[in-house]
């Protein structure tokens, strides 16, 4: 579904294509070819999260630049793979039942596969949305080692991420996207600063920010990296 409903976000979509088209990106349309699910420009100033997030079929597109790896967007846009397990917004895809809440599977929509000329093509135009610079540049994290025994006790039972994210194949929780690829999709200091504080990143975030100092968002980050080089 369309989710043009919304003027203002409209208005941005609008000036997005013409900025976009004013810079000739690489010949492809962005906001043609995912602006009907994803957002492209940041929420206007008086959106608020709850108003923003439900209006919203798929995550926000408008800082990839900043938060993915160039390569991962462009060998996933050819072999895309699921990494919310209950979707964007997990409510529209679980079922209660007398074991608890179930993922709804199918009704999770496939997503669009693109060849890799086309991929290339979309990673390059993603790549040169970077609001976010500032954030970026305000971190100052080296890779570090973490033991896996205590990576996983640390992110699992101390700071209860496993509530949300799964840090292995099938385990953890479904409500946040998979974290056991995470190092592979997105780039280090994104990971840093938006276990930091997620409504810097996207004000409709669904993650509560978990207020850790650097030393503790270093150890969950490193850990991150541990499981994805296992
Ligand atoms: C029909 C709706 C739809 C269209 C069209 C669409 N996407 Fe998506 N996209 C989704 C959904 C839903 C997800 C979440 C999938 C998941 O987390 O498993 C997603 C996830 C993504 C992700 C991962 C986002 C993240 O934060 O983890 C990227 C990157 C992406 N899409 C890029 C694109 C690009 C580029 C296009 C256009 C060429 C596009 N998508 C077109 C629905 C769509
Ligand atoms: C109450 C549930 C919850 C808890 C607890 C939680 N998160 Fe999240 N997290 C989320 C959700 C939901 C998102 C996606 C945000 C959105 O879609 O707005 C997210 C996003 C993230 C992301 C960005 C991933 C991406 O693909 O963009 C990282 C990294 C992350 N969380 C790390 C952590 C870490 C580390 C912890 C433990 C300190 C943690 N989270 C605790 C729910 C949670």
């Amino acid at each position: 579904m369309p989710v043009f409903t919304d003027p203002t976000r409209l208005l941005a979509l609008t000036a997005f294509a013409l900025l976009s088209a004013l810079a000739g990106a690489d010949d492809v349309d962005l906001a043609a070819s995912c602006g009907e699910c994803h957002a492209l420009a940041a929420p206007a100033p008086g959106a608020t999260a709850a108003d923003a997030r439900l209006s919203e079929q798929a995550p926000p597109l408008w800082y990839a630049g900043n938060k993915f790896r160039q390569e991962w967007l462009e060998v996933w846009l050819q072999h895309p793979q699921r990494i919310r397990p209950a979707g964007h917004v997990p409510a529209r895809h679980t079922v209660s039942t007398d074991d608890g809440d179930q993922i709804d599977v199918e009704s999770l929509p496939e997503h669009p596969a693109f060849p890799a000329g086309k991929a290339g093509q979309f990673a390059a135009a993603l790549s040169r949305l970077r609001p976010h610079d500032a954030l970026v540049e305000a971190e100052d994290y080296t890779p570090g080692s973490v033991a896996m025994r205590m990576g996983t006790m640390d992110f699992r039972r101390f700071k209860g991420c496993i509530g949300c994210h799964r840090d292995r194949e099938e385990t953890g929780g479904i409500s946040g996207p998979e974290l056991a690829g995470a190092w592979q999709r997105l780039q280090p200091e994104y990971l840093v600063s938006y276990i930091r504080d997620p409504r810097a990143w996207d004000p409709a975030a669904a993650m509560p920010p978990p207020g850790l100092n650097d030393r503790a968002i270093h150890n969950l980050v490193n850990y991150l990296r541990v499981i994805a080089e296992e």
